[in-house]
């Protein structure tokens, strides 16, 4: 363990000295985190075959023509000056060769959300709060019915409850939805938590986070509600602690919150899941968006940020340990993911910026992590690059709804928030 936090810190303090070159470059890149797109309004691909045309059995590039992978991207950042050798760079920004799948289109959400968050229970899909625009966030749930597909309950959160970013989990019956960011732009985060009882519809308060954290990871594990990692108060430094409280059937069973090994690496957007007594944290970023200094509306600003593929692992012996990382760094993941068949699945994502341009890289692939043989493949694509899906799966059915997609098939940089629902007959 020792080890892991020496690095880890090490590693930190390499980001803070380039957040302070990299922010003046993120900073005219501020449009990338959330555009209103009015004007966007594509043909809708019900195949994915159409947004990568690379040949599969190629890693390295999306496109081998080399002439037309520099027309591509020249369309892409609409800047001939970005023109770029493609071939000497690495692969993790390009999309990745993947089957093609079916997608059919369900009823949109209500509305369009980004950063929100899901649980499933059973064939009931609660979707909470998110950013509609980077002005305007959404203190509701709407509820979908995987069995008869349709959009059938809509009810409030508690006022004082975050509105994105949230650390969310359910035991099958009552869903914990710990801290998150309190307010649109990148305002600050509230450490309040709170419980609902699905069944009787009813909000009760638990004890807060010792500190707030944006987009914690957050289980039950063990009959203890477990957060950690997610970015602390400024919303871009890394959090390492992680802390856990005993809980039963919606109500806290201690007074406060414990302190438990900490995280190798912190930061938020990560997947967290608990499967056969054992704990992964996959993914994930460190650093964010913060508000500018000064600004009455916390307007939000590009930071320097680190999208990581890592996989940790928790088990009875309660020391981490770390797994195969996923095919790409991958983050904005906390709710695209589900358990099927021994397995996780996971829909988008956004990826490490390009290295060149700096623009943010939305992700289009769907994962699949193997828990017997610990392996990672990629099993398909989405009808579109997307990240901060919600997923879930039923019937042999995955769906996805809501986050941000990108701006089209030659385009994987982050534009319009959507509140689609998509699904696809999945056989693995
Ligand atoms: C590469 O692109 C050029 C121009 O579009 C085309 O003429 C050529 O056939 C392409 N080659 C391959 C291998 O696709
Ligand atoms: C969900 O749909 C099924 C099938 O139509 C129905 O029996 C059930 O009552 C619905 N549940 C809710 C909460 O709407
Ligand atoms: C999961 O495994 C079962 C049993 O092997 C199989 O029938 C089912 O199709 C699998 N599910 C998916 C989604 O592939």
């Amino acid at each position: 363990m020792a080890r892991f936090t020496h690095s880890n810190k090490h590693t930190y303090t390499g980001t803070l000295l380039l957040l302070s070159c990299l922010a003046l470059i993120g900073a005219a890149l501020i449009a990338d985190f959330m555009l209103a797109s009015s004007s966007y309004s594509p043909a809708y691909l019900s195949i994915a075959s159409k947004w990568a045309r690379e040949k599969s059995g190629f890693i390295v590039v999306p496109n081998l023509n080399a002439s037309k992978v520099g027309q591509k991207e020249s369309m892409a950042v609409k800047d001939k000056a970005e023109r770029i050798p493609e071939r000497s760079l690495s692969a993790t920004f390009a999309d990745l060769p993947a089957p093609e799948l079916e997608w059919e289109q369900m009823p949109s959400a209500p509305v369009p959300r980004l950063d929100g968050a899901a649980i499933q229970i059973k064939n009931l899909f609660y979707v909470f709060a998110g950013y509609g625009t980077l002005d305007y966030v959404h203190s509701h749930v709407d509820v979908y019915n995987f069995s008869d597909n349709k959009w059938v309950d809509r009810f409030d959160m508690p006022k004082e409850m975050a509105h994105s970013h949230l650390g969310v989990v359910s035991d099958g019956r009552y869903i914990y939805v710990v801290s998150g960011q309190y307010g649109p732009q990148c305002r600050g985060p509230t450490a309040r938590t709170f419980v609902l009882d699905t069944k009787m519809r009813k909000w009760r308060s638990m004890p807060p986070l010792p500190a707030p954290r944006y987009s914690p990871a957050t289980q039950l594990w063990r009959g203890r509600l477990h957060v950690m990692g997610g970015s602390k108060e400024n919303r871009h430094t890394p959090g390492l602690e992680h802390w856990s409280i005993a809980v039963k059937d919606g109500k806290a069973l201690e007074k406060e919150w414990r302190t438990e090994i900490s995280i190798p690496r912190g930061g938020p957007h990560r997947a967290c899941i608990v499967i056969k007594d054992r704990l992964f944290v996959i993914g994930g970023q460190e650093g964010d968006f913060m508000a500018k200094p000064g600004s009455p509306i916390f307007k939000c600003s590009r930071r320097h940020e680190v999208v990581y593929a890592d996989v940790y692992m928790l088990d009875e012996e309660m020391k981490w340990k770390t797994l195969p990382p996923m095919p790409k760094p991958n983050s904005h993941i906390e709710c695209a993911w589900v358990i099927v068949n021994n397995s996780i699945i996971i829909t988008g994502g956004t990826t490490e910026k390009h290295p060149v341009t700096k623009r943010m890289i939305l992700v289009g692939e769907v994962f699949q992590f193997h828990l017997d043989s610990l392996t990672w493949s990629v099993i398909g694509k989405l009808p579109y690059r997307v990240k901060t899906t919600l997923t879930g799966f039923w019937d042999g059915w995955l769906y996805f709804t809501s986050g941000q997609r990108d701006r089209g098939p030659d385009n994987p940089q982050p534009r319009k928030v959507i509140g689609e629902m998509w699904r696809t007959k999945l056989h693995l």
